[in-house]
């Protein structure tokens, strides 16, 4: 389980992160890189504690789409408490060697190293528009004609994606995810915290939790959906779907 998590972190967060912090400046990429080693550490040794990434933008800069308290919120908290009962239950994972303990560890490794990844994701994932927020993909890029083939089109996909979300039961994920054996984009859901893994690659990923747009959105999850295709990073999805598609 663990070199599993560790394998997750490497692929996932730490190049996700490096690759979105690495925008922003110079001082920030500094920090991107720190993250990156502190990760690559982690799972080297199996010892070491994760940390909470830097967000690639101020906790203001998705207003009015998703507000400040909500950033703040969703980061500070809600991402930070799924990291530290990661860090908790890897402490008592290892400090011990009984199976009844380590088997019993592994529903939290895998809720809090979800929580992680995902949110790790879901950060890049999105832009203030200032900073290319909701700019659609290339016409004629990888993506888009992927999204052509695969899924009716951006316009199309869009409306899945909504439709995904707001099918979320309870908690959860919305994702467009590349499919490693056929080749293909697809739209899936995983419910609570689970990550995308096995034999699709995460791409774009939304929060269907409460925490992620009640504060200021309700119950009203359509309008969320809606708007939040207005600060969508299509430059970062992009990137991940050339990296796995080649
Ligand atoms: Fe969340």
């Amino acid at each position: 389980m663990w070199s599993r998590l560790g394998y997750l972190r490497r692929a996932w967060c730490g190049s996700v992160v490096r690759q979105h912090l690495a925008r922003r400046d110079a001082s920030s990429s500094a920090a991107a890189d720190a993250l990156v080693r502190s990760l690559s550490s982690v799972a080297a040794s199996g010892s070491g504690k994760l940390q909470l990434p830097d967000l690639p933008y101020d906790y203001d800069a998705l207003e009015p789409v998703i507000s400040a308290d909500i950033m703040r919120t969703h980061h500070t908290k809600h991402h930070q408490t799924y990291i530290n009962n990661f860090n908790q239950a890897l402490e008592r994972l290892h400090g011990t060697d009984h199976p009844q303990t380590l088997i019993s560890l592994q529903p939290a490794i895998v809720f809090n190293g979800g929580g992680y990844i995902n949110h790790c994701i879901f950060w890049t994932n999105l832009a203030p528009t200032k900073q290319g927020g909701g700019e659609p993909p290339l016409q004629g890029s990888g993506l888009m004609q992927a999204l052509e083939r695969d899924l009716g089109g951006l316009n199309v996909f869009m409306s899945t994606m909504n439709t995904a979300g707001a099918g979320v039961q309870g908690s959860g994920w919305a994702w467009l995810v590349f499919n490693n054996n056929t080749k293909r984009l697809e739209v899936v859901t995983r419910p609570n915290q689970d990550p995308v893994v096995g034999a699709y690659t995460p791409l774009l990923g939304i929060d269907m939790w409460e925490h992620a747009y009640y504060l200021q959105y309700k119950n009203d999850k359509a309008t969320y959906l809606k708007n939040i295709w207005q600060v969508v990073n299509w430059k970062n999805v992009q990137e991940r779907y050339q990296a796995v598609a080649g």
